[in-house]
C-alpha cells in the first residue's frame, strides 16, 4: 500500500462526531484564555479525540493528554497518528469510576460534553480526580449545557435533557448550583462562566491551596 492510500484508509477508520468539528473553534478559544504556555492539560471523555487533536496542533506549546473508557482509546489513537502532533501524550485508559494511573498529572484539566452523560457519582469522580491531579491554582474547565436555578437555557437543551433521561436515567442535564457544589467540598472556586454558541457553557474553577 502506498502513502496515500495508508492515509486514506487511516481516514476510513477514524471515529468521527460531527458535533465536535462544530465546536472545536469556539472551545480552543476559551481554552486558550486559559493558558500558558507550559500548560499540562489533562482531558477527561476525550471521546473520538478530534478535541483535542484540533486543540494539540494549535497549541504547540503545551502538551496534551487525552483520557477515556477502553473502548475510545483505538480511535484516539487513529487520530493522533493522523495528526502528526508530537505535544500529545499516549491516551490513558480511565472510566472515571476508577483511580487515576500513576503516570497522570496535569497543571489544567478540562472535559467537554461528559457531565451530562455520566452518572452524578462520576461527575463528583470528576472533580474529584481534578482536585487530585491540579496544583493549587490549576483550572478544571468544563464545557457542555447547564441549568441554571433549575432552569434550562432554551427549549432545545429542555427536549435534550428528557432525550438524555429516556435513554439512560443516570444521564441528564447538570444543575449548576449542584455543581458548584461539589466544587467546593472539592476546594475549588469558581472563576468565571463564559456563554458558548448553541446553548452551552464553559465553566472554568481554580484549585484552592490546601
Ligand atoms: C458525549 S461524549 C463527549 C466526547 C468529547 N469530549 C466531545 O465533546 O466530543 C461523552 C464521553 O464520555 C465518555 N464516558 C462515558 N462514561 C465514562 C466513564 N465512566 N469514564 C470516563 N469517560 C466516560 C464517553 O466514552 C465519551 O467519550
Amino acid at each position: 500500500m502506498d502513502r496515500a492510500n495508508s492515509h486514506q484508509d487511516m481516514n476510513d477508520k477514524k471515529p468521527y462526531a460531527p458535533s465536535a468539528d462544530r465546536n472545536r473553534e469556539v472551545i480552543l478559544a476559551a481554552l486558550t484564555d486559559e493558558l500558558t504556555d507550559t500548560d499540562h492539560v489533562f482531558e477527561f471523555g476525550s471521546g473520538t479525540g478530534q478535541h483535542l487533536c484540533h486543540f494539540a496542533a494549535n497549541r504547540t506549546s503545551n502538551t496534551w493528554q487525552p483520557s477515556d473508557l477502553a473502548v475510545r482509546i483505538p480511535g484516539i489513537n487513529l487520530w493522533i497518528a493522523d495528526s502528526g502532533c508530537l505535544n500529545i501524550l499516549p491516551p490513558i485508559e480511565l472510566d472515571l469510576n476508577s483511580e487515576l494511573p500513576i503516570s497522570a498529572h496535569a497543571t489544567v484539566c478540562y472535559s467537554a460534553n461528559t457531565l451530562h452523560i455520566v452518572s452524578w457519582p462520576l461527575v463528583d469522580r470528576l472533580f474529584l480526580h481534578a482536585a487530585t491531579l491540579l496544583p493549587a491554582g490549576g483550572k478544571l474547565c468544563l464545557y457542555g449545557p447547564c441549568k441554571f436555578d433549575g432552569k434550562y437555557t432554551s427549549e432545545g437543551n429542555r427536549a435534550f435533557d428528557q432525550q438524555l433521561r429516556n435513554e439512560n436515567p443516570d444521564s441528564g442535564i447538570r444543575e449548576f448550583n449542584d455543581l458548584q457544589a461539589l466544587a467546593t467540598r472539592h476546594r475549588f472556586s469558581h472563576k468565571s462562566t463564559l456563554d458558548m454558541p448553541a446553548n452551552n457553557q464553559f465553566f472554568v474553577w481554580e484549585r484552592i491551596g490546601t
